[in-house]
């Protein structure tokens, strides 16, 4: 197995120590070598300074706020929660990078189906390019957390954003503050099986 693939775990705490800013560009780096449908490349990486750190976690608490009192997940109360432990996490976080989809069609509008194939080869691409930064970062012995509560503030982060396309998820980069352990899996046999 690659050692990279065994060693990764998600980082949820990180020492104070920056991360130099050519190890970020290795970690980018990666996403942009990851394979897309018909090379596609659907993916946009915003590297987040101090100032937008700041207003995409005050946009993200308003978000996480206008679910609450008027949800547009559902039965979204406890998810919220758990959201806002993720929040603290970010803020913590010594790097913060956004995953955007600039040919992404507004979560509430509805898809033929050619659409949602597009979309789906789509995020299957971007979630290729996440998890080739995520190996990287384990590589040169960073620590990343793959952040998809952003959509439980959505409307929120994408006004702040401004501009079309959608937010598919953050991924948060620092050097481990501790070792995690490994989170169980499944049984092999629970997930693969050999068809004749
Ligand atoms: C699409 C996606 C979204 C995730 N969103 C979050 C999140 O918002 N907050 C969080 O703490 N972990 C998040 N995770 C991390 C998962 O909880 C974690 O990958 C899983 O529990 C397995 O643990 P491991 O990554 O350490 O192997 C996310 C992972 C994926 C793939």
């Amino acid at each position: 197995m690659i050692s990279a693939i065994e060693e990764r775990r998600s980082v949820r705490q990180y020492t104070d120590r920056p991360v130099p800013r050519e190890l970020v560009q290795q970690v980018l780096q990666a996403g942009i070598l990851a394979p897309s449908a018909g090379n596609r490349q659907p993916w946009k990486f915003l590297v987040l300074g101090e100032k937008a750190k700041t207003e995409l976690l005050a946009a993200m608490q308003r978000g996480l706020q206008q679910e609450l009192d008027d949800p547009m997940l559902g039965d979204s109360a406890q998810t919220v929660q758990n959201a806002r432990h993720t929040l603290s996490i970010m803020q913590a976080a010594p790097v913060l990078v956004l995953i955007h989809y600039p040919a992404g069609r507004p979560l509430t509008e509805p898809l033929d189906a050619a659409g949602r194939v597009r979309e789906i080869c789509d995020m299957q691409s971007i979630g290729a390019a996440i998890e080739n930064m995520a190996l990287q970062a384990t590589a040169l012995g960073l620590g990343s957390l793959w952040i998809g509560h952003t959509f439980w503030a959505h409307r929120a982060l994408q006004a702040w954003l401004g501009r079309p396309g959608e937010l598919c998820a953050v991924l948060a980069l620092g050097w481990p503050a501790k070792n995690s352990p490994p989170r169980p899996r499944k049984d092999f046999d629970d997930v693969v099986e050999w068809l004749d």
